[in-house]
C-alpha cells in the first residue's frame, strides 16, 4: 500500500463524486459535507460506476438500480428499490446480493489529495 496524489484539493468539489484512475484502478473520490472520502468506483453489486451515482444524507446511491452505501462504514444499508416500483420483476435473490463498498484511505495535505491505494501487481524475485 502506498499514498498516491491523486489531484489539487480545489478540483473535488463539496458534494461531489469525480472518478480518477489511480495506478490503474478506477478510483472514486467524493466529498460530503466538507469530508473527503474514497473507495473503488465499481459499485458490489454489478459494476456500476458510482461516480455517477448520487447522495442521499451519508449514502451513496448507485445511479444503476438505486442500492446505497454508507460513505463512512462502506456498508450496504438499503437495497428497498426492489420494492418502490410495480414495473420492475422481483428478482431472485442471489442476484439481488450486493457486497459492501471498497473502501480507501484517502487525505488532504498542501492543498493536495492523497489515496492509500493498493500497489499494482509485484513481480516476484
Ligand atoms: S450496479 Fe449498482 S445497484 Fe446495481
Amino acid at each position: 500500500m502506498s499514498w498516491v496524489k491523486v489531484c489539487e484539493s480545489s478540483e473535488v468539489k463539496d458534494n461531489s463524486l469525480q472518478k480518477f484512475n489511480i495506478k490503474g484502478k478506477d478510483t472514486l473520490v467524493g466529498k460530503r459535507n466538507g469530508e473527503l472520502f474514497a473507495c473503488d468506483n465499481s459499485c458490489p453489486h454489478r459494476g456500476a460506476s458510482l461516480h455517477r451515482g448520487y447522495f442521499k444524507d451519508d449514502n451513496i446511491v448507485c445511479y444503476l438500480h438505486e442500492y446505497e452505501f454508507d460513505i463512512k462504514s462502506g456498508k450496504l444499508v438499503n437495497m428497498a428499490s426492489w420494492r418502490k416500483s410495480n414495473t420492475w420483476k422481483e428478482q431472485n435473490p442471489a442476484w439481488r446480493k450486493s457486497g459492501d463498498l471498497i473502501l480507501y484511505d484517502v487525505e488532504e495535505k498542501d492543498g493536495n489529495i492523497y489515496v492509500k491505494i493498493e500497489d499494482g501487481n509485484k513481480q516476484e524475485s
